[in-house]
């Protein structure tokens, strides 16, 4: 569909957004907080600012809608400064319900109060008292969450975070000075999964379901990172899940969208992504995000047979229909600088051969003098499709040889179920 769009973020993600938006006719602005060399490509205007600098976009007054990356500026409320103050139209949510991502305890409340399922067991803290209680119930298997957003750094988890309850005293004492408050979770153990959906606050879509590999070594061994990887499969859904699994899933996203209609009076609209952890006790919702996964995007976005214009104006005019996706396998791998998470090395140069076949998306990099240099973020994912997901995973690994600088990459992506 031929139209003007507005895209926030400069992430891969973003890249693979902006990468779409193009491919559907679209005529890219963005607004980047630093240059993405992909995105600045192929826009036909970019504007570089703090993207919790409202002021600035009213340098894209004319786009027919826009659509935002990264959380952040959903939760500071950009939504409604572009529909209240420019009269801009935006697939994403409302300050108000984005309250989804940004305050855990309110989306724990609201699951209560409308009786969703899938609530993990949880207790509000407001003195150090209530991590005593939270002991008493969950013994030493819980998760220390702040309420708010924390760049993915906030949340503890026992046994990997913390070992003592000193740690955790510790700990809870920084977020009762900081907040005021914080949440603690039952800890779950099992397999994560996201489900992303287009949702126009009433009709939801799913897209295929995706595995993201968190940690920074093979096998989940090492650090959280943003995230090294993820796959997705022709059936679009997972191995270890079962029909119902899945559709208790999507249950309780449709009912929490229907929820915060209820209770805010407004209607949710884009992307919903739920993180979810399957149990030996059930479907446990982790968390909810209010944007596209960074890398789920693009293994979703690679198979979006739809025009994606089409489908993001469907979300905010209310009469999203249908969403078509390929029934491929897809694999998304990261390369990362040397030493990244914990002792990153950035200023080295990156260099891609022009036989490069998968399609290719800058996260963290700059250019100088016509070279792509690394920082101390990741740096490149690469995506590809297949009939299986051995195909889509050899090309992959058969094309990332073709990129070369002082980075890794983890070589289990998709293998490891
Ligand atoms: P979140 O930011 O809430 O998604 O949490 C980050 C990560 O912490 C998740 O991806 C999980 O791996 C882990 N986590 C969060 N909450 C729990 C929980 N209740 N039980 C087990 N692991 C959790
Ligand atoms: N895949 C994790 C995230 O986007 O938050």
């Amino acid at each position: 569909m031929v139209c003007k769009v507005l895209l926030v973020g400069n992430g891969a993600r973003e890249h693979s957004i902006a990468k779409k938006i193009v491919d559907n006719n679209g005529i890219l602005y963005s607004y980047m907080s630093k240059e993405n060399p992909g995105i600045a490509r192929i826009s036909k205007k970019f504007v570089l600012g703090n993207l919790n600098n409202f002021d600035k976009l009213k340098k894209f007054k004319k786009v027919d809608y826009a659509i935002i990356g990264p959380e952040n500026p959903l939760a500071n409320g950009i939504v409604n400064y572009l529909e209240d103050e420019l009269k801009i139209p935006v697939c994403g949510p409302r300050k108000e319900v984005a309250k989804i991502e940004t305050s855990k305890i309110f989306t724990r409340l609201l699951l209560d109060a409308y009786d969703i399922s899938g609530n993990v067991p949880y207790v509000i803290g407001k003195t150090t008292k209530d991590l005593e209680t939270a002991v008493s119930e969950f013994g030493m298997d819980f998760v220390i969450k702040p309420d708010g957003l924390s760049g993915g750094k906030g949340v503890k988890v026992s046994g990997d975070h913390f070992k003592k309850l000193t740690e955790a005293q510790i700990y809870v004492q920084e977020l009762l000075k900081k907040d005021g408050e914080f949440l603690i979770e039952e800890k779950k153990k099992g397999k994560e999964f996201s489900l992303q959906v287009f949702t126009d606050g009433k009709n939801i879509i799913p897209m295929p379901l995706v595995r993201d590999y968190k940690r920074a070594y093979e096998n989940e061994q090492g650090p959280n990172t943003g995230s090294m990887g993820s796959y997705s499969l022709p059936s679009h859904k997972l191995p270890f899940l079962n029909k119902a699994e899945y559709e208790k899933a999507l249950n309780i996203m449709q009912c929490t969208i229907e929820a915060l209609n209820h209770q805010n009076g407004i209607r949710y609209k884009g992307i919903l992504y739920g993180q979810f952890m399957k149990t030996e006790d059930g479907i446990f919702l982790i968390e909810y995000n209010v944007r596209f996964g960074d890398p789920e995007a693009m293994n979703v976005l690679k198979l979006l047979d739809s025009d994606f214009n089409e489908v993001t104006q469907q979300t905010i005019d209310g009469n999203l229909r249908s969403v078509k996706f390929k029934d491929l396998a897809t694999v998304c791998t990261y390369l990362v600088p040397k030493g990244y998470p914990t002792k990153p090395e950035k200023d080295k140069t990156i260099t891609i051969e022009p036989s490069l076949t998968s399609d290719l998306y800058f996260a963290s990099v700059y250019s100088n003098k016509k070279q792509i240099r690394t920082t101390t973020s990741r740096a490149i994912a690469l995506v590809e499709e297949g009939e299986s997901l051995e195909i889509a995973r050899d090309k992959v690994y058969q094309n990332i040889d073709k990129i070369r600088g002082e980075l890794f990459f983890r070589k289990d992506i998709g293998s490891l179920l």
